[in-house]
């Protein structure tokens, strides 16, 4: 899974009437597996923008789509975001147009936690998972956040994607918050 979101949805501007987590992913067989895993009992549908398999009370919703063509359009905005290893996943060149994307589907007053992965160069290992410095993030997304590092440790969760011998390897959690003007 890509990202996954929680969504807040409100009557009359305050009222909160509810919640739910949205997910992303672009390989279907992942999102199964997903809801075998977890015992869901999910159901698959179908709409104009593409597949989507939610739990029978509708507050997990996964998206079936590459996250490159998501838009408010299709899956609306979102107060918070749990981002886990996503930019780390996509080729390096597409870092830009994936940052504008998400920022893209957040309401006004959101908050954003990014997990990333930094690491030393590496030869001939490129990713993914492919490394990200904090300064790198701080001009991603820079303009239109506030960037705060919460946490930064050894990145055993993804040891097991990266060849052996990489040094210096942090796997960070940065917290994100509308920029103050
Ligand atoms: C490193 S895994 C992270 C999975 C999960 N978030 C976690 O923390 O364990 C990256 C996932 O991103 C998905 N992915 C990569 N590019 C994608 C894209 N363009 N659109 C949607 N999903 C994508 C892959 O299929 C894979 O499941």
């Amino acid at each position: 899974m890509v990202i996954i979101q929680y969504k807040f949805e409100r009557e009359k501007d305050v009222k909160v009437s509810g919640s739910g987590v949205v997910g992303v992913e672009g390989v279907e067989k992942i999102v199964q597996e997903f809801g075998e895993e977890h015992k869901l009992d999910f159901r698959l549908t179908k709409t104009a923008h593409g597949k989507t398999y939610q739990t029978p009370d509708g507050r997990l919703q996964i998206v079936v789509e590459d996250l490159f063509s998501l838009s408010p359009a299709k899956i609306g905005l979102f107060d918070v975001v749990w981002d886990r290893a996503s930019i780390i996943a996509i080729n390096v060149c597409d870092r830009e147009k994936y940052a504008a994307v998400m920022m893209s589907l957040l309401e006004p007053e959101f908050r954003y936690l990014l997990v990333s992965l930094d690491y030393a160069p590496f030869p001939n290992f490129n990713g993914p998972p492919s490394s990200i410095p904090l300064s790198e993030l701080t001009v991603l997304y820079g303009d239109k956040a506030e960037c705060k590092l919460l946490e930064s440790h050894g990145g055993n969760d993804f040891q097991k994607l990266l060849p052996s011998g990489i040094e210096a390897l942090a796997e960070r959690y940065v917290l994100m918050t509308p920029k103050k003007k």
